[in-house]
């Protein structure tokens, strides 16, 4: 079978997206991380947006992003704009990244949060993204089972599933390293929310103990309230494409895998997975 394949160019070992200048990526690894600095870490499409907006909501006593102003401009991502623009932010500045833990700047005072989802939804909202960024990726005509040979073979851009979750997931009982699932935050965000809070400490708490401003953040954090003002999230998408904030769901994949494709990726989760624990965080699939 002939695959078609996204078109990347390749920095520090990397398939990167077309729109990503190369310096950004050089720049962004040598930001030095500050003591008030909080990270939002993950691999794409794991629900990174929506905990960039969360962390921004609590911070702003649930105040919603004006529909004029994009998540970026207030969390940008660190390997796409380099150090220069991050060190114009005001503290603490909530920093988007995709990096693996060993390039993602480092401070012990520094707060990571870290969110994960399993395998299976992450590949079908990859394809999707991917198909959708016609500039960036060229693979508007990509199918799914195209886009499932690249993700299993980790040719990808930032780099392979398994290379990003599983070095971080070691690190998921470090004082400043929060390890969130997409899966859990679905389940229950408002427990997720206050899980959040306490973590960046008690300011946040102090704010989500208002009983008005919790709600409002679980309003506006919502699937149903950020799938309105998608440009909020990210650039404008064709018509035929699927929006940025898509279907919100876990289990999806479902419709999407054939038999064999979810052996190969069950077999390949068991083993970049063992001895690791990270099995128990999905344990229906
Ligand atoms: P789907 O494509 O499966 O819908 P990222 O921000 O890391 O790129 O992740 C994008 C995924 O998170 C998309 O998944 C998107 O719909 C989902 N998402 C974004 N905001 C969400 C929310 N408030 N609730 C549930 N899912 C959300």
């Amino acid at each position: 079978m002939t695959v078609k394949k996204p078109r990347y160019y390749h920095n520090n070992g990397f398939r990167m997206p077309m729109g990503f200048p190369p310096e950004g990526f050089t720049s962004g690894i040598t930001y030095q991380a500050q003591p008030s600095d909080i990270f939002i870490a993950s691999y794409p499409k794991c629900g990174t947006t929506w905990t960039q907006y969360i962390v921004w909501l609590i911070h702003n006593n649930g105040q919603p992003l004006s529909p004029s102003k994009t998540i970026s401009e207030v969390s940008p991502h660190l390997e796409e704009v380099g150090k220069e623009v991050i060190t114009k932010l005001p503290h603490p500045r909530i920093i988007k990244t995709h990096l693996p833990y060993h390039l993602t700047p480092y401070h012990p005072e520094a707060k990571y949060i870290y969110v994960a989802r399993n395998p299976f939804d992450c590949v079908v909202s990859f394809y999707h993204h991917t198909r959708g960024f016609i500039k960036h990726y060229d693979f508007a005509e990509g199918t799914f089972d195209d886009f499932f040979e690249c993700f299993i073979a980790g040719e990808v851009d930032f780099g392979d599933y398994f290379d990003n979750l599983v070095p971080w997931y070691h690190h998921k009982d470090d004082e400043n390293v929060l390890f969130l699932t997409y899966e859990q935050m679905k389940d229950n965000p408002k427990k997720e929310i206050i899980n959040i809070a306490s973590f960046l400490g008690s300011k946040y708490v102090k704010k989500i103990q208002n009983k008005q401003i919790l709600n409002q953040i679980i309003t506006q954090s919502s699937f149903e309230n950020m799938s309105k003002n998608q440009q909020r999230w990210s650039s404008k998408r064709p018509e035929n494409m699927p929006q940025f904030i898509r279907n919100g769901k876990v289990g999806d994949w479902k419709t999407y895998f054939s038999v064999e494709q979810t052996k190969r990726l069950k077999d390949k989760f068991k083993q970049r997975t063992q001895g690791t624990g990270l099995k128990t965080l999905w344990l229906d699939l």
